[in-house]
């Protein structure tokens, strides 16, 4: 048997070949107990291992205790994070910041609000980039350093918190990998 840190090294390893982006600013979803429940330890591990890296690489090793959707938030859940709450409004414009760790695999990225329960798409993107990251696009970088505008069409759907994230998604195309990060939030009248 291998030890946790001795697999955790290997794993580190392996997902050194891949493109690697997470949300810094403001921090996002992160792991904890009701993860492990839900998706099990060896998705965990590698998700952790690499917090900026591609879903793909975990879901490969899922063991028997694999039950979320690791490809909504990358399998972090609610209950670990309910003392991370944005507290927005209608209109209300964020900033975000992407740490961009490596990109050398081009693809598309978009924001949205997205409804936990469905994993559905809440209205339309926030933002899209065709062209995710764009070296380009700055300075300053609108690929790295974006704002949001709250909709103000949310409407009931997204009134608790934990019901709906606000769900950065980078999808590299060359190397077909999925990356995310997820804030929660609740909705307060503007
Ligand atoms: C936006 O992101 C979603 C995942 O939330 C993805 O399935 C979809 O293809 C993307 N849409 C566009 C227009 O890029
Ligand atoms: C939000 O981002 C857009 C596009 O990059 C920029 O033009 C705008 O000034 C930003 N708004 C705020 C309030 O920072």
């Amino acid at each position: 048997m291998k030890s946790l840190a001795t697999k955790v090294a290997l794993l580190s390893v392996i997902s050194g070949v891949c493109g690697h982006a997470v949300v810094e600013d403001p921090p996002p979803r992160k792991t904890g107990p009701a993860q492990e429940a839900a998706c099990g330890q060896n998705v965990v591990l590698v998700l952790e291992a690499d917090i900026a890296g591609p879903i793909e690489n975990a879901v490969a090793g899922a063991d028997a205790d694999y039950k979320c959707n690791a490809y909504l938030c990358r399998g972090y859940q609610f209950e670990d994070n309910t003392d991370n709450v944005l507290s927005v409004a209608a209109g209300d414009v964020l900033d975000f910041h992407v740490n961009l760790v490596a990109g050398h695999h081009p693809g598309y990225a978009n924001v949205s609000i997205v409804n936990t329960a469905t994993n559905e798409v809440v209205g339309e993107p926030l933002r899209s980039w065709d062209n995710w990251p764009d070296h380009l696009s700055g300075p300053p970088r609108d690929d790295i350093d974006y704002n949001v505008t709250i909709p103000d069409s949310l409407g009931s759907t997204c009134s608790k918190a934990g019901d709906c994230v606000i769900q950065w998604y980078w999808y590299a195309s060359g190397n077909e990998q999925t990356y995310e990060s997820c804030h929660d939030f609740t909705l307060s009248s503007s």
